[in-house]
């Protein structure tokens, strides 16, 4: 047998060879950052500095969702409002999201608007809006037990309370209404006699913009597809406004264990790997959530005995007053553990704003915002937690 040999040419062209295969193999180590696989979409964690993207998946999913849609006039409309709550003071602020709303959506399928307020609506504040819409409008004022602070919460610990947290930096602590709203937000709305003769809402905030055209019964799709809660914006929380929340959801959950569901977002509500800092300062809750001040969705899960038990044993906690829970958060909270999180559904086609964050698909329907662009904040980009639901959930 002739021996190997080892001439100069073979060398080299051996040396080339594994040079390459090294290189291609680092090549692959260096794509290594964690990835999420979402259908066909791989999508980078962390690649840019302070950005939960490489690219927004939003500069990818540009068109509706898929399945059966009905466009304007093919089909009955469902039993659904748009809601608002509303002060006479932001009628201007009303009116603008209205001219939004009108012009992307609802000029071509006439739901019914309903507002509310503490107090009853000015004839201006009427005559302005009814002027936006071809739609009925309906002006209700919220019951007074459903506003007022519960008999339980000690006004002297919550004065105390509010100005331990207005040290901390935690916006609106002092003001007693944010603290109603946040508690009317999250267990009392869908009680109002008003709204009992529907299920489905959308809420719609003064101020916040659309900037996309949507062609389809986003009402209809919810109904035909089973789901219960429409987002657009996943952010982190303020933990110092809500260090006893979860907490108290872990005694309810010993407490109800048969509520929570097996298709549950646990593991979305507890990640720890992403700002850690956020977890540990709400005892155990990422505090990442639904961004509640644009909501679709269905007021039977609200209204069923499971969130009822639910929003009673956090009422009872105090934490409303005494810290200032949001709605966000709770709705949140509630919907990750007793919701099948596939569900849940993300309108990444509706292109949305509410100061200082969006929601800006990259599509032609779109006018006005920037495809992908989170925030036009200084350093906010880092409160974008969608990656979390998108990793523990999933994109539909
Ligand atoms: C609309 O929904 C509400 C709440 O689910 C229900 O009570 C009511 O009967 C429904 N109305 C119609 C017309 O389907
Ligand atoms: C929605 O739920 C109904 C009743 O459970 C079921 O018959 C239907 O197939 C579901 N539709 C979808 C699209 O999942």
């Amino acid at each position: 047998m002739a021996a190997v040999q080892w001439r100069p040419a073979r060398v080299l062209a051996l040396t080339i060879g594994l040079g390459v295969i090294i290189l291609l193999f680092n090549f692959h180590l260096l794509d290594r950052d964690p990835v999420v696989i979402v259908g066909d979409q791989r999508i980078s964690l962390k690649k840019e500095k302070g950005k939960p993207f490489a690219v927004d998946p939003l500069m990818k999913m540009t068109g509706p969702p898929e399945g059966i849609l009905y466009g304007p006039g093919q089909a009955e409309r469902v039993n659904a409002t748009l809601l608002s709550l509303v002060r006479n003071e932001e009628l201007e602020g009303m009116l603008q999201a209205m001219d939004d709303l009108e012009r992307t959506f609802n000029s071509k399928f006439n739901y019914p608007w309903t507002f509310i307020n503490d107090v009853p609506f000015t004839k201006q504040f009427m005559e302005a809006t009814k002027a936006k819409t071809q739609a009925k409008v309906y002006y209700e004022v919220i019951p007074k037990e459903h506003w007022e602070v519960p008999a339980w919460i000690n006004s002297d610990l919550m004065a105390a309370s509010a100005s331990l947290l207005e040290q901390q930096g935690v916006q609106y602590s002092g003001m007693k209404s944010y603290h109603q709203m946040c508690r009317w937000n999250s267990g009392m709305f869908y009680k109002h006699p008003a709204l009992l003769k529907y299920k489905w809402y959308w809420r719609v905030e003064p101020k916040v913009h659309f900037f996309c055209d949507i062609d389809y019964d986003v009402f209809r799709y919810m109904q035909d597809y089973n789901k219960t809660y429409g987002f657009v914006i996943n952010i982190y929380d303020s933990p110092q406004s809500i260090t006893s929340l979860w907490p108290s959801v872990q005694e309810f959950m010993a407490e109800h264990p048969e509520y929570i569901h097996p298709n549950n977002a646990m593991k979305w509500l507890t990640d720890a790997e992403n700002r850690p800092e956020h977890n540990e300062g709400a005892n155990g809750y990422s505090t990442c959530h639904f961004w509640s001040n644009f909501e679709i969705a269905d007021m039977e899960f609200w209204r069923s005995k499971k969130y009822e038990d639910f929003f009673n044993h956090l009422d009872r906690a105090g934490g409303f007053f005494y810290e200032r829970w949001g709605d966000a958060p709770v709705h949140s909270v509630a919907l990750g553990l007793m919701e099948d999180k596939d569900k849940i559904h993300w309108f990444h086609d509706i292109g949305y704003q509410h100061i200082p964050y969006f929601n800006c698909p990259n599509s032609d329907k779109c006018k006005g915002c920037e495809a992908g662009r989170f925030t036009d904040g200084q350093g906010l980009d880092q409160e974008d937690c969608r990656i979390n639901w998108f990793k523990y959930a999933h994109m539909n």
